[in-house]
């Protein structure tokens, strides 16, 4: 990904986390990477299931690493897909990654070739419902409130 050497360390855990996608039925697979305020990052693919709701996307795959491993804070999030069409994240990812991330952190959006697209979190969900509107604003110490 030359012009991005920050963003190769994400880009390669998504790819080894794409390899791994379990999406026998849309065949669509989908790796994801975020980095955490504290530096660590975390990967995730996709996990389908029979029960075609019950399947994970590949965001939620790597938050859940996140949380597990003990942080909580979201700097930047990567999503690698391979077929042409620009992927950027479902709604209820959307959603999941604002509980852990500011309006301001960027969203990478890449393909085989490398980055198509930068965004923000703020730009893919705003108006977002968040802690602040359930009077729960401090549960992320530090952070900005959403608008
Ligand atoms: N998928 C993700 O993993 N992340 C997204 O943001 C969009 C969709 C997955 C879910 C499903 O396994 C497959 O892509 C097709 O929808």
């Amino acid at each position: 990904m030359s012009g991005h050497p920050v963003l190769e360390p994400m880009l390669e855990m998504a790819r080894r986390a794409l390899e791994n996608a379990h999406a026998p039925y849309s065949r669509f697979r989908v790796g994801a990477c975020v980095r955490a305020a504290s530096g660590r990052l975390y990967a995730g693919c996709n996990v389908e299931n029979s029960a075609y709701p019950v399947g994970q996307c590949a965001e939620a795959t790597a938050i859940g690493a996140m949380v597990c491993a003990g942080d909580r804070r979201i700097a930047e999030v990567l999503v690698l897909t391979e077929g042409t069409a620009l992927c950027s994240p479902c709604g209820r990812c959307r959603q999941q990654l604002a509980e852990f991330a500011a309006p301001d952190a960027l969203v990478h959006l890449c393909g085989p070739e490398g980055l198509r697209l930068t965004i923000t979190l703020g730009e893919l969900l705003p108006f977002g419902f968040g802690p602040d509107t359930l009077g729960c604003p401090d549960i992320m110490p530090g952070a900005p409130p959403h608008p």
